[in-house]
């Protein structure tokens, strides 16, 4: 049974790579809950299935699923197939292991040790460490952590009972994960200030001067700064050089999450973008979203050995630590036990394209964005809302009559997505609605953005007329 299975997987796979390289395969057959409930039985029964069904259930799911490697898949802040990380992907899993020891992991210790190594060299700490865990969200979870910890390392063993009002700083546009590490981490939600950007998405770090000033007046204790290198929405970077003269100042913790934008680092064209990045104190990055990686690939890198693992408070449990090994242990550093390998389908990447292709591929990404920039520029019902920073084009088509322009474009969006054409996402800042368009798929080429307007501009033709025929009927 397990020999016919793998061989109709391996079909699967290779189907599924033939769907996404056919530019008229849809991103989405797109269904309903209940449609969807009827095309797959979800329940799990008393006796398994059959090989057959097994084989259904496995097609079923590649069927219904989003393919994301599609091209026209511009929903998250990731997209592609990359083929070596898939490969390095699958003998993860394979050989299911966790990172925990060397004794149970001992390729993938070596692996996330060279590959943190490599990413601290590219942001500037000399004598850096870092751990791979869950996510740009828990990456910041940690940083605030380290943070707490160094501000008062009692709190560790008496929580925070006797500390005071710790206050975090962060931009308006950063991500809403900094909220919920306040939450978590006892320090409240409602103690994260957001500080004003320029027009172009930008921190302004007078305005990070005043806000701590204020802080300090009102008698809290502020701890910690969080910079952004490549904002959610509008992909922009916060100047870290201005904004490290102000931690150094008040002595605060800087951390940059660079979950999203970090990847641009690797071309010399855009490094002016993370001036100042070693002077951070710890720093994010996805692999998982620009390079490519299936998720999850996610590091958080710290500037000073030692902080990670004095964050935890016990980190001696016999029972998994044996220091029987020449290395240490990577799970002395995390606040997970059970940990995937999800630095090995990025060293096979790494591996496979080399620091210059992976280069090539972030300035073949900002060049598509440009692009597609300038359609926008160009088309007459399109208008671009916010400048565009880097990867992401935020912009709106604006119909010839009178209507609700947000609901307009949520609508054509919404078309687009149950047409299973392409998956394109909205945002709202200033109080409007537009498309953010996310370049972020590598493979792409011109013709792959043309073919997106072309999408989009047809949609919202059609639904311009259609909404004029209502109105002329109604008056
Ligand atoms: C700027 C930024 N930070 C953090 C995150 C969270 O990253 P993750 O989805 O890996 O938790 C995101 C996700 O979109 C992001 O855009």
């Amino acid at each position: 049974m397990t020999s016919k299975l793998l061989e109709k997987l391996f079909n699967l796979v290779e189907r599924y790579r033939e769907d996404i390289s056919n530019p008229s395969h849809v991103v989405v057959d797109y269904k309903t809950p209940s449609e969807l409930s009827d095309l797959i039985r979800f329940a799990i029964d008393e006796h398994g299935v059959s090989a057959d069904e097994f084989a259904e259930l496995m097609e079923n799911y590649l069927n219904y699923s989003v393919h994301t490697g599609n091209r026209h898949f511009h929903n998250q802040l990731f997209s592609g197939f990359n083929f070596p990380a898939f490969a390095g992907d699958v003998l993860s899993t394979l050989t299911n292991t966790s990172m925990y020891t060397y004794e149970a992991a001992p390729v993938a210790t070596l692996i996330e040790r060279e590959i943190i190594n490599t990413m601290n060299g590219y942001i500037g700490y000399e004598d850096g460490d870092g751990i791979f865990l869950t996510g740009g969200s828990n990456a910041n979870l940690i940083a605030m952590f380290s943070a707490r910890t160094r501000m008062f390392p009692d709190s560790r063993f008496d929580g925070l009972n006797a500390s005071g009002r710790l206050t975090a700083f962060v931009s308006v546009h950063a991500h809403y994960s900094f909220e919920n590490a306040a939450n978590l981490l006892g320090i409240g939600a409602h103690n994260v200030i957001k500080v004003a950007a320029d027009e172009n998405g930008r921190m302004i770090p007078a305005e990070l001067d005043k806000a701590i000033q204020s802080s300090l007046e009102r008698q809290q204790i502020p701890f910690f700064v969080g910079a952004t290198s490549g904002t959610t929405v509008m992909a922009a970077f916060d100047p870290l050089e201005s904004i490290a003269d102000i931690c150094r100042k008040y002595k605060l913790w800087f951390h940059a999450d660079g979950a999203f934008g970090s990847s641009l680092i690797l071309s010399p064209k855009y490094q002016h973008l993370f001036r100042g990045s070693q002077l951070t104190d710890s720093f994010c990055w996805d692999a998982h979203k620009l390079m490519g990686i299936p998720l999850i690939s996610s590091a958080l890198l710290v500037k000073s050995k030692g902080t990670l693992q004095f964050n935890l408070s016990d980190i001696n449990t016999d029972y998994i630590y044996h220091n029987n090994s020449e290395i240490e242990d990577l799970g002395k550093k995390s606040v997970q036990c059970g940990r995937k390998v999800d630095a090995v389908k990025l060293w096979f990447a790494w591996k496979h394209y080399g620091k210059s292709g992976y280069a090539e591929k972030m300035e073949h990404l900002v060049e598509l964005a440009k692009y597609a920039e300038d359609i926008v520029h160009r088309h007459d019902k399109l208008e671009l809302v916010v400048p565009r920073q880097t990867l992401t084009v935020c912009f709106r088509y604006i119909p010839s009559f009178d209507t609700n322009v947000d609901k307009f474009n949520f609508t054509v969006r919404e078309e687009l997505r149950k047409s299973g054409k392409t998956m394109v996402n909205v945002a709202r800042l200033n109080n409007q609605m537009f498309i953010r368009l996310i370049i972020s798929n590598f493979e792409n080429q011109q013709a792959d953005v043309d073919q997106f307007f072309d999408y989009f501009i047809q949609t919202a033709r059609e639904l311009e007329q259609q909404e004029m025929l209502q109105h002329q009927n109604h008056a």
